[in-house]
């Protein structure tokens, strides 16, 4: 049997970037000749409406609710698909929960600022009960400069002893315009800055998760 790569996108935060990175990593993970799902945990169905803009209807994006999580995991299991990428709620305890217990590797994005940054307290906790402290990382997302990445880095470290993913996301217009065609940014313009960092960012997921418990 295959192993596969559960990763889930969890942030208690509204807007953190939880939608834009699930879409923009089962992009580029396609992209790379890997076959996978993308489910879909927010009843907003933000990353079902970025499904239906895609000519390309791979990967899939499946609507889901928590408890169903168990059953697809065996199921993509049996498929021996290559990845599974859960794109969570904010707010929702349970889903939440339910996507950190089934995933290997657990991003959570955080913008540079107070809210953000204030808000890694609750997703701390809901992700210490599922045991996934020493699987998950903070994404710096939507920095609008380097700076800032790195100030709101060390106040998350200095705050919660919380892992930093080492590729951080600047503030792009082209995540937004990515999104809206159905793509990923690096299938949507694979030479831009923002392609370019989800590439980088892919890349380290694969590496990091082969080092996963699970
Ligand atoms: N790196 C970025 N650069 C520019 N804009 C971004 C970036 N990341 C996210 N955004 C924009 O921020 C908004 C919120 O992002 P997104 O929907 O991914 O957040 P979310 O965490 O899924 O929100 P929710 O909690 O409501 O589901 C979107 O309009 C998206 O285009
Ligand atoms: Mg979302």
């Amino acid at each position: 049997m295959k192993n596969i790569l559960i990763v889930c996108l969890l942030s208690n935060k509204g807007g953190s970037g939880k939608t834009t990175l699930s879409t923009a990593i089962a992009g580029e993970l396609h992209r790379r000749k890997l076959s996978g799902l993308l489910i879909d945990l927010d009843p907003q169905g933000s990353a079902s409406r970025w499904h239906q803009q895609r000519d390309d209807k791979e990967p899939g994006v499946i609507p889901a609710q928590a408890h169903q999580l168990p059953g697809i995991v065996e199921r993509a299991n049996e498929a021996e698909a290559d990845f599974l990428i859960i794109d969570t709620p904010p707010h929702s305890d349970s889903a939440s929960l339910a996507a950190a217990r089934v995933a290997d590797v657990i991003l959570a994005p955080a913008r540079p600022g107070l809210a953000d940054v204030a808000a890694l307290e609750f997703t701390k906790d809901l992700i210490a009960i599922a045991k996934k402290l020493d699987s998950s990382y903070v994404v710096i997302n939507a920095a609008p400069h380097a700076a800032a990445a790195t100030e709101a880095k060390q106040a998350i470290i200095a705050s919660y002893h919380m892992d930093i993913c080492p590729v951080p996301l600047a503030q792009r217009i082209a995540y937004s315009h990515a999104f809206t065609a159905g793509l990923s940014p690096s299938e949507y313009d694979p030479s831009s800055k923002a392609g370019a960092e989800v590439k980088k960012l892919v890349t380290w997921l694969q590496k990091t998760s082969k080092h996963a418990v699970k």
